[in-house]
């Protein structure tokens, strides 16, 4: 099937909502970096190295752990892919933000693994398993076209994963003495916002630029959610899938797109 691209007729449509510079960037994540480094120097030693949850709890975690840590090391891929093919520099500037963010919460990521104690082995393995966000990441890590991964990774993937489901994964973690991934949950938010921010802009600059584009749109959406709907199978992680498409739809449906049939 031939791949359906977009393009950006009139490029002045798009502009950066954080309206970052180089400078401006560097100063914002400088505070960032402060508040996440105090915020992990409060956590006590023992719920630190995860000596104060249940065993059952971290076997339990892996999938989570794993579908953290390969997102984020999928978007430095995709988000890289992106950068490079951008059509216009406004749109890469964003890109390019964007993936030095993702590369911070790729570490966060990997710490937890690494104080959890789960050996480096068995990390691709849980992703690999069926109930991930796998399917839908090596989608994303296939396309090479700008806008279609922006659209699908930052519009429907974030903007779905978006504040409601960090802020669920953040208080199970919590309530269940993980505190290092619930602070990173939460540091995290705040990139996570950003990057839906501009994936909207993109959105809503390509609708205005051509009505027709969003029969596309709807397309990606439905591609996206479908390969995603495999993580709420079985009715495990039920109250995360409701969040995570009540989230996505609140930006969705007034651009116009409809509900995805599964
Ligand atoms: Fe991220
Ligand atoms: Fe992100």
């Amino acid at each position: 099937m031939a791949r359906r691209r977009l393009v950006l007729k009139n490029t002045t449509l798009f502009s950066d909502p954080a309206n970052l510079s180089w400078e401006r960037y560097v100063v914002m994540q400088a505070r960032e970096r402060e508040r996440y480094l105090a915020e992990r120097a409060s956590i006590p030693d023992d719920a630190l190295n995860y000596k104060a949850v249940s065993p059952r709890y971290i076997q339990n975690a892996v999938d989570q752990f794993a579908n953290n840590y390969y997102s984020e090391l999928s978007a430095t891929h995709y988000v890289a892919t992106a950068a490079a093919n951008a059509p216009f520099d406004e749109l890469k500037k964003s890109a390019l933000f964007q993936l030095a963010d993702e590369q911070r919460h790729l570490e966060m990521d990997r710490e937890v693994f690494e104080r959890a104690g789960i050996p480096e082995r068995d990390w691709l393995a849980a992703w690999e398993s069926p109930g991930t966000t796998c399917r839908f990441f090596r989608h994303l890590l296939e396309l090479e076209d700008s806008i279609e991964i922006l659209v699908k990774g930052n519009f429907v993937a974030e903007g779905a994963a978006g504040p409601g489901t960090f802020t669920v994964l953040a208080d199970g973690a919590e309530a269940r003495g993980d505190v290092l991934s619930a602070v990173n949950h939460r540091a995290r938010i705040r990139d996570e916002t950003r990057h839906i921010s501009y994936g909207r802009a993109l959105v809503k600059a390509l609708i205005e630029d051509d009505p027709g584009n969003l029969e596309t749109i709807q397309q990606w959406q439905d591609d996206s959610l479908r390969l995603f709907s495999e993580v709420a199978r079985g009715g495990e992680r039920q109250a995360w899938w409701e969040g995570f498409l009540a989230s996505y739809y609140k930006i969705a449906l007034p651009m116009g797109l409809r509900p995805t049939a599964f």
